[in-house]
């Protein structure tokens, strides 16, 4: 990551940090850039006192929260969250995201629907005209479904790959201790067909394409600055 993506990453997480007001419930994102907003979420807290919980979205969002002073919660204790943020790999026109580079995307969805508001961060590379053309749409299967799953990315026009570990021989095991395809597409024209299709597929347990969940997106800038656009 370049020192000017890092303070646009940097700029978001701050800005977001600033919309929080004591009491809040929270859902705390995973990645890079939601990594600094945690960070930056802690520095309110531990110096003004900042009254919050976070509900984290994966096992390494909760080891960050923790470390930041952050007290964490789950969906059992705190089902209804005033926002969340999360970072994007993709984020195109209509706000519709693709996430997941870091394979939390389940959780994220899972804690993203409960917040009234959701929050993207990202930098301008994370802006897309059209989605599929950067990055891989995720999708989190039950093991024995990997070769039938493949077979209908396929069908909707993807290269299918099972996401291998880099420090770990075999597959990536997220979370939920499930694996990983990766599903390179041109482009995915219609994004709605996508998720339908991919939800109705057995073994699937759910994929990165986050559609109408976005209430706003923050953009960093190289120059510093912030877009902030709103649903
Ligand atoms: C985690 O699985 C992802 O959904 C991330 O939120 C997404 O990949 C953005 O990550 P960065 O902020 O590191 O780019």
């Amino acid at each position: 990551m370049s020192d000017l993506q890092k303070a646009a990453k940097r700029a978001v997480g701050k800005q977001v940090a600033s919309m929080i007001k004591s009491g809040m419930k929270l859902g705390l994102g995973t990645g890079s850039t939601a990594a600094l907003a945690i960070e930056e979420l802690g520095i309110r807290v531990r110096e003004e006192g900042l009254d919050v919980t976070g509900v984290p979205t994966s096992f390494a969002s909760e080891r960050l929260a923790r470390q930041h002073g952050i007290p964490v919660s789950t969906l059992d204790e705190t089902p209804e969250l005033d926002l969340a943020f999360d970072g994007a790999d993709e984020v195109d026109a209509d706000m519709t995201l693709i996430k997941g580079r870091g394979a939390a995307q389940t959780r994220e969805k899972i804690v993203a629907a409960q917040a009234a508001r959701f929050v993207v961060l990202v930098d301008e590379s994370k802006m897309v005209t059209r989605l599929g053309t950067k990055f891989p749409l995720p999708v989190e299967i039950v093991p024995m479904a990997a070769a039938p799953v493949m077979n209908v990315l396929r069908s909707l026009g993807a290269q299918p790959e099972l996401r291998m570990g880099a420090k770990k021989d075999g597959p990536v095991v997220s979370d939920q201790g499930l694996w990983i395809l990766d599903g390179m597409f041109d482009e995915i024209a219609d994004a709605r067909h996508v998720n339908q299709v991919l939800l109705n597929t057995p073994g699937v347990v759910d994929h990165g394409l986050f559609i109408d969940m976005a209430t706003d997106v923050l953009i960093g800038k190289s120059d510093g600055s912030v877009e902030h656009l709103l649903k």
